[in-house]
């Protein structure tokens, strides 16, 4: 078992927070153990919860969208929330279970060792870039966190309910691109 599949299964037993007695299962992440590439989303939502995989419901589709305009397949990248577990009626997470779940994703992140890190929405954002982090204002710069990358796109939720944001996220998933083909 490689290391990143032993954090797996400890993270698939967590009882550190409340949302444990809510979930159907655990979303730990998808992706290749060592992918360049890496996303961070909120929480799973219901369709998330009940299959144990990031990004399938509708977002989900979006996000898969999103990366083939920049020609990258979700296969070749690692998805995953700063929260494990569905927060219920898919209500934002609470700081002290955002807390209560930070371990895995540091952990999770020190395994796969990505080079850029794309926070998906304003959640994602404040807990991992800075906590008054602007997503209107911005989303699509780069920033740098222990030595990566790191960006916020806005959320496919948010892409959904308010198509005018799209063609400023063309243009933050370009320049993505550009930096994943300098990597
Ligand atoms: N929204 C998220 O932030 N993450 C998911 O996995 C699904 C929807």
């Amino acid at each position: 078992m490689t290391k990143l599949e032993e954090l797996r299964e400890q993270c698939l037993n967590c009882r550190d927070c409340g949302l444990c007695e809510t979930r159907t299962n655990v979303v730990f992440g998808v992706g290749p153990e060592k992918a360049k590439v890496m996303f961070i989303g909120e929480g799973p939502g219901e369709n998330e919860d009940l299959q144990g995989e990031p990004f399938v419901g509708r977002g989900g589709k979006l996000l898969d969208d999103m990366l083939e305009l920049i020609e990258l397949d979700r296969s070749k990248v690692y998805i995953a929330n700063m929260v494990k577990c569905r927060p219920p009626k898919n209500r934002d997470p609470l700081p002290s279970e955002q807390a209560a779940c930070e371990q895995w994703l540091t952990k999770q992140i020190e395994l796969i060792g990505p080079r850029i890190i794309v926070c998906l929405g304003r959640i994602s954002a404040q807990r991992f870039i800075k906590p008054d982090f602007k997503i209107t204002r911005e989303h699509g710069q780069w920033f740098e966190k222990d030595g990566r990358r790191v960006m916020a796109l806005y959320h496919p939720a948010a892409l959904l309910r308010d198509p005018n944001k799209r063609p400023e996220t063309f243009d933050d998933l370009k320049r993505l691109q550009l930096a994943i083909s300098k990597l």
